[in-house]
């Protein structure tokens, strides 16, 4: 009895000597080992039922971590709502569409419920991209934990730093070479193009003002493709929805081979085997034995370690679309 007393308090003292050490001034995947320990399960178990309801949503999941960590870091200002006085991220062009705050919300009651002002919207945002992308058979990665959420969101942020559909390769590569990326680690995350949808909006200059010429279709495209994506997106059309490949709610090479066969949906897609190298890397990462998942499980990993705000700085959201 005594042994086991005196086990249990070197475990603790441990455990608190583990959570001094994150606050000090890293991420860890223990941040919460002692504050919220159940943190990480119930993202998880969340997701899960979000997925079963709507398996398509991995591609909202995946899409929510980019654009808030490509924006002053990792930081959940993506999800912060507008007010009469702010126009925020969440509203800026590039955030067309974007799907799963809702979702976010959800997960963040499930949380608040078990361990009230302690998990961040931010590590939410990570904790949930790695979990929806293993639930649709794509790679697992720990995620580090400790981010904190900002009290500043403005839409021009969004659209200065992040890709617009319509970049050719080489500003491509400029925008992800600016927060730290590779050329072939941009085009392994825009495998994240194999889950979800896509709106014309995106789509509508590849088909009809190719490099800003009206009424040009991108000659590189496959003709039979370009027919047929004109049937789904009529000239002007912004909101029907294509999927991104035929299987849209699984992670798997097959966006890839879309790309390599000239069928990519957007001038971005396409772009992808247009710069040097470009369709070697493809063509690889189409191959089953390829490292596709693995490069694409360490790209997102480091992405999620984007600027984060630590503590004392910024604020644990009590919910995630408004400031504290
Ligand atoms: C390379 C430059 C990129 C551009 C220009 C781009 C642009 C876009 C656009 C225009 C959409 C359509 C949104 C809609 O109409 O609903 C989209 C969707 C999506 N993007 Fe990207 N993207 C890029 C890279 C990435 C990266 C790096 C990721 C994540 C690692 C990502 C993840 C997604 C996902 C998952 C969707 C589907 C969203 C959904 O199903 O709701 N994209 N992207
Ligand atoms: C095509 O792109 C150019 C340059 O971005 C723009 O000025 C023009 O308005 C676009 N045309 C259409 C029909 O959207």
């Amino acid at each position: 009895m005594a042994s086991a007393k005196f086990a249990s308090a070197i475990l603790v003292s441990y455990l608190l000597v583990l959570a001094t050490i994150h606050v000090a001034g890293e991420l860890s995947p223990l941040y919460y080992i002692t504050t919220c320990p159940l943190a990480p399960a119930i993202v998880k178990r969340e997701v899960a039922k979000i997925l079963h309801i709507n398996p398509n949503l991995v591609g909202g999941f995946q899409r929510l971590q980019f654009h808030d960590c490509w924006v002053n870091g990792c930081d959940a200002s993506l999800l912060i709502a507008s007010t009469p006085n702010n126009q925020a991220e969440v509203d800026a062009f590039v955030n067309f569409q974007l799907r799963a705050i809702a979702e976010i919300d959800q997960i963040k009651a499930a949380i608040e419920a078990e361990c009230p002002n302690t998990v961040s919207c931010a590590d939410i945002i990570a904790l949930a991209a790695r979990d929806a992308t293993v639930l649709s058979n794509g790679p697992y990665w720990p995620v580090a934990l400790g981010r904190r959420d900002s009290r500043r969101s403005v839409a021009m942020d969004a659209d200065t730093n992040l890709p617009f559909p319509v970049f050719p390769f080489a500003v491509l590569v400029q925008n992800f070479a600016a927060k730290g990326f590779s050329a072939r680690e941009m085009i392994v995350l825009s495998g994240s193009h194999t889950v979800g949808h896509t709106h014309c909006n995106g789509i509508g200059p590849n088909l009809y003002n190719y490099t800003g010429i009206d009424d040009l279709t991108n000659p590189n495209l496959d003709p039979a493709f370009a027919a047929s994506l004109k049937q789904e997106c009529p000239k002007f059309n912004r909101f029907n929805i294509v999927n991104m490949d035929s299987t849209p709610n699984t992670f798997d090479r097959q966006y890839y081979l879309k790309v390599l066969a000239n069928q990519g949906a957007m001038i971005t897609d396409d772009e992808l085997i247009r710069g040097p190298d470009g369709s070697s890397i493809v063509e690889y990462l189409t191959q089953p034995g390829s490292t596709f998942f693995a490069e694409f499980a360490d790209a997102m990993a480091k992405m999620s370690k984007l600027s984060p705000l630590l503590a004392p700085a910024g604020e644990i959201r009590a919910t995630c679309q408004v400031i504290n």
